[in-house]
């Protein structure tokens, strides 16, 4: 049977009141600590273009996504107050020029007090009256959407959020998985695109058409590599003409679901069999690493690893000459390797809350010499993470070796071979749990494949 992406998903709207529960049992304990009564959440609203009467692609805020799925609803609030149904002040203006939010339903609907109002100016008749109460979460760049409101994303309310959005609930958990499966559907389709020769832009659409999105309903930018373009990290050009010669394919690609994200990526070759076995052994090693993978480990940790068995992966190709200690103090295995092992995942792509140590708002900084490392916290059951290794032939950074220590390990004749084929990442969606983790983009492959 096919995935059911909609808000009428028996099983998510079987999951979502339990949902609410620990979203508001996280803002009663927000709004003790931060001394307030009442929670307003703006959802945001779309930001114009400089001296122009057009606007930028509205992004709800993390925080408003994070109570209901409502991702295309701007100027609208919710309100909660502890021990009463949360308010959704749902803006539906009047607008003949754009479509509007459609009437509130859906599984997410129940849930809510809904107050439909047709404008802005609608809005304040339904918030609290004592303002100094209130603590206003979202971003306000016209005063007028703070509702007279002085205390707007307070540094400790704020904290505890983000630092309990680490551990998923059972219904984030379900939008995440749902959330690999239509991006597995679209690697599927892009996949075909490559092996059919089409242009990077042929393929990106696609992968659009698959997982029935628009560009702006990704969750990033599409990341589709041809060739060399692969050493690119976050390559989004779309070539529209096929190159001469068809050699590798990186995509880094996602989903959405109820504002959920998957950031999923593979590494193709078309038939050179030093690349094709090169990225067999990148396989095998992040296999490895999501196999280490389980609460109570130190992703710091895990990360090293990573370049330990990154350098034994470089001494058998032939980049790369020494033991794994020597190649990761040299910066070997940074220079092929120069982003995070991996990071939190959720209604955002990058998910926050990824360096706290606790609620307060303590960090844990990356390892030394690793410093886009974007979690660094002792893994706990029920978050999800990506594990994303990779290894490329980045010149501006291998040429920063030259002239150090690191010059004489590296095999630069096998790095000029390499050059042509950009690089290679493997990246999959994982949910940590006790004795280890679920998968959710290689079950997601297996059940479409
Ligand atoms: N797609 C961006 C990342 O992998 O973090
Ligand atoms: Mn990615
Ligand atoms: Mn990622």
């Amino acid at each position: 049977m096919d995935a059911d992406f909609s808000d009428k998903n028996p099983e998510l709207a079987a999951l979502y009141s339990a949902h609410i529960d620990a979203v508001r049992a996280r803002h009663d304990y927000a709004l003790e600590k931060g001394g307030a009564s009442h929670a307003i959440v703006f959802s945001g609203a779309p930001l114009p273009v400089f001296l122009d009467d057009c606007h930028y692609p509205y992004q709800a805020n993390a925080h408003f996504v994070s109570w209901a799925p409502l991702t295309n609803l701007p100027l609208s609030y919710i309100v909660y107050t502890p021990g009463e149904t949360p308010i959704l002040i749902y803006n539906q203006p009047y607008d003949y020029w754009h479509s509007v939010p459609g009437e509130p339903d859906g599984y997410w609907a129940t849930q809510f007090d809904v107050r439909i109002v047709h404008s802005i100016d609608d809005v304040a008749e339904h918030l609290p009256r004592e303002r100094d109460n209130c603590i206003l979460i979202g971003e306000i760049n016209d005063s007028a959407h703070a509702m007279g409101i002085e205390r707007v994303n307070p540094t400790t309310f704020i904290n505890i959020l983000h630092y309990a959005r680490g551990i998923k609930t059972d219904y984030e958990l379900a939008c995440l998985r749902l959330a690999s499966i239509r991006g597995a559907a679209g690697h599927l389709a892009a996949a075909e695109a490559f092996n059919a020769q089409e242009p990077e832009f042929g393929i990106h659409r696609a992968y659009c058409e698959a997982v029935s999105h628009t560009d702006n309903e990704l969750p990033y930018s599409n990341i589709i590599a041809l060739n060399q373009h692969g050493a690119v990290l976050h390559y989004t050009n779309l070539e529209r003409n096929p190159p001469d010669d068809f050699r590798s394919f990186l995509i880094d690609a996602g989903a959405m679901v109820h504002g959920y994200a998957s950031d999923i990526t593979r590494t193709y070759a078309n038939g050179d069999s030093r690349f094709g076995e090169l990225i067999e052994r990148m396989e095998t090693l992040q296999l490895d690493i999501v196999g280490r993978v389980r609460a109570g480990v130190d992703f710091r940790e895990l990360h090293l690893d990573t370049h330990r068995l990154l350098a034994g992966v470089l001494v058998d190709a032939e980049l790369a000459t020494g033991d794994a200690d020597t190649l990761l103090a040299s910066g070997v295995t940074a220079a092929f390797l120069p982003h995070g092992l991996g990071h939190l995942l959720g209604v955002q792509v990058h998910d926050v809350g990824g360096h706290m140590e606790n609620e307060s708002g303590t960090t844990i900084d990356p390892p030394s010499g690793h410093p886009y490392l974007r979690l660094t916290r002792r893994l706990e059951e029920n978050m999800v993470l990506t594990i994303e290794p990779g290894l490329y032939i980045i010149d501006m950074l291998l040429d920063n070796l030259r002239g150090t220590p690191a010059e004489g390990q590296v095999n630069w004749k096998t790095v000029d071979l390499l050059r042509p084929f950009g690089g290679i990442r493997i990246e999959d969606n994982v949910r940590v749990t006790s004795s280890g983790c679920d998968n959710f983009t290689r079950d997601a492959f297996a059940a479409i494949q």
